[in-house]
């Protein structure tokens, strides 16, 4: 077995003598180590996130908690323990509901000392595996990267901004969640405007749960206590972090534990998309700071276009790399002759996504709290978001690859 480490057991049952049996069954195998014993479901759990053991041998049947709900229990803090299940029974309906909660294994009892050793050492590789890609903080993400093999990738942070208001950033960023969410790319939606945040309103989502919720604890999170904070968006799968509800409670947020949760959240979504304030709070420049890439949004308008100039002339200063950096016109209308070609060329960056003006459907979506990703993903604002997510993938492939020469100033 290509595993040094001795694969550490944790044995589950409420009788003494099963525990024993197993202990003895146990003892002569040189790569085995059984760490502890339970007797209780309750006590599997609390010796679990203590021991940390890499295969836990799990009775079905005890007093206080059945073997499922403790092995739930346990994948849940220890996601790369693996569960061995033992029980009486060989009920499919059993297994299948083992399964589900992700435990590994199932076999009858009493096993044979063959069959338990070899469930062991089958679970106890995968678990090592598990835990090194823990402890790497792989994947949140895998897209096909060139020639079509799959790249995984660290997570990504995406802050949208504009230096304008109301040129339709938080449209584009809940949209480009959507466009992006998948089950390869898991992706977060945070709300970084924190007096006046309305991403939750875009989703017709009421605010439980906010930013302050984990930025106070952001020394100690961990990706459980992330998703439980968040909003599920159960028609897309997308995760949802709103902002404050309450002005008095949007001036607690600290910029620098805002900066870390973003960092930590690399560690849980291939992409986190931040909304943010048009005004250049501490909170917008912490997200600034930690983002991946910025996607620069203007309109056809002199002041957004001035504002977005001013925004990349403090880029090149500040040392933001141009190709971080993803400019996109929304609300086109080709009527208006300033032409996206012009604005590129004036601004020395291109935009690489135009989205055109539609008042009623993207007004009707907003104010029915159903993103149009949802209600109408042919329609052409959606496209053209499409292309901007496809864009974004491409550019995380590229950055991850560094094929891409950084263009600093
Ligand atoms: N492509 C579009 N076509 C037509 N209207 C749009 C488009 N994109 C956004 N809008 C409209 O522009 C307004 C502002 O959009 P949004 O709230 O997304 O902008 P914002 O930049 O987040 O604004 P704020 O500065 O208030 O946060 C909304 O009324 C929305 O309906
Ligand atoms: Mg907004």
């Amino acid at each position: 077995m290509p595993v040094q480490e001795k694969i550490r057991v944790l044995i589950v049952d409420d009788i003494a003598e099963t525990r024993e049996n197993i202990r003895r069954l146990l003892q002569f195998d040189p790569e085995i180590e059984v760490v502890g014993a339970a007797k209780s479901g309750k006590e599997a759990i609390d010796l679990s996130a203590q021991l940390k053991p890499d295969v836990v041998i799990m009775d079905i049947n005890m007093p206080d908690m059945d073997g499922i709900t403790a092995t739930e229990a346990i994948r849940r803090k220890i996601p790369y323990a693996q569960v061995v299940i033992l029980s009486v029974q060989s009920d499919a309906h059993y297994m299948q509901r083992a399964m589900r909660v992700g435990a590994r294994d199932f076999l009858t009892k009493p096993p044979s000392i063959d069959e338990l050793t070899a469930a062991i050492h089958h679970a106890g590789v995968t678990a090592h595996e598990e835990r090194i890609r823990a402890a790497q903080a792989l994947p949140p993400g895998v897209i096909p990267g060139a020639a079509g093999v799959p790249l995984t990738f660290q997570g990504k942070v995406i802050v949208v901004y504009s230096p304008k208001g109301g040129t339709g950033c938080t449209m584009i960023a809940t949209n480009l969640a959507l466009a992006l969410q998948s089950p390869e790319t898991p992706t977060a939606l945070v709300d970084g405007n924190m007096l006046y945040g309305d991403v939750a309103i875009f989703f017709n989502e009421q605010v439980k749960n906010s930013v302050l919720d984990l930025t106070p604890r952001v020394e100690e999170l961990d990706a459980d206590v992330v998703k439980e904070v968040m909003i599920d968006h159960a028609a897309s799968g997308l995760h949802i972090l709103a902002a404050p509800p309450k002005p008095e409670l949007a001036v607690k947020v600290i910029s620098d534990q805002f900066a870390k949760l973003l960092q930590f959240m690399r560690q849980v979504y291939a992409f986190t998309i931040v909304d943010t304030a048009s005004y250049l709070t501490d909170i917008t420049q912490a997200a600034l700071e930690v983002a991946d890439l910025i996607v620069l949004v203007t309109t056809q308008d002199i002041p957004a276009i001035k504002n977005a100039n001013t925004f990349l002339t403090m880029a090149d200063a500040t040392g933001i790399p141009r190709n971080r950096i993803l400019f996109v016109m929304n609300r086109y209308d080709r009527r208006i002759t300033i032409a996206p070609e012009s604005v590129s060329k004036s601004l020395r960056q291109e935009i690489v996504a135009v989205i055109p003006f539609d008042e009623r459907a993207v007004g009707n979506s907003i104010n029915r709290g159903q993103p149009l990703f949802i209600e109408n993903k042919a329609h052409l604002v959606c496209k053209s978001i499409m292309a901007l997510a496809e864009l974004t993938r491409n550019r995380v492939v590229k950055l991850e690859m560094e094929i891409e020469p950084m263009i600093k100033k």
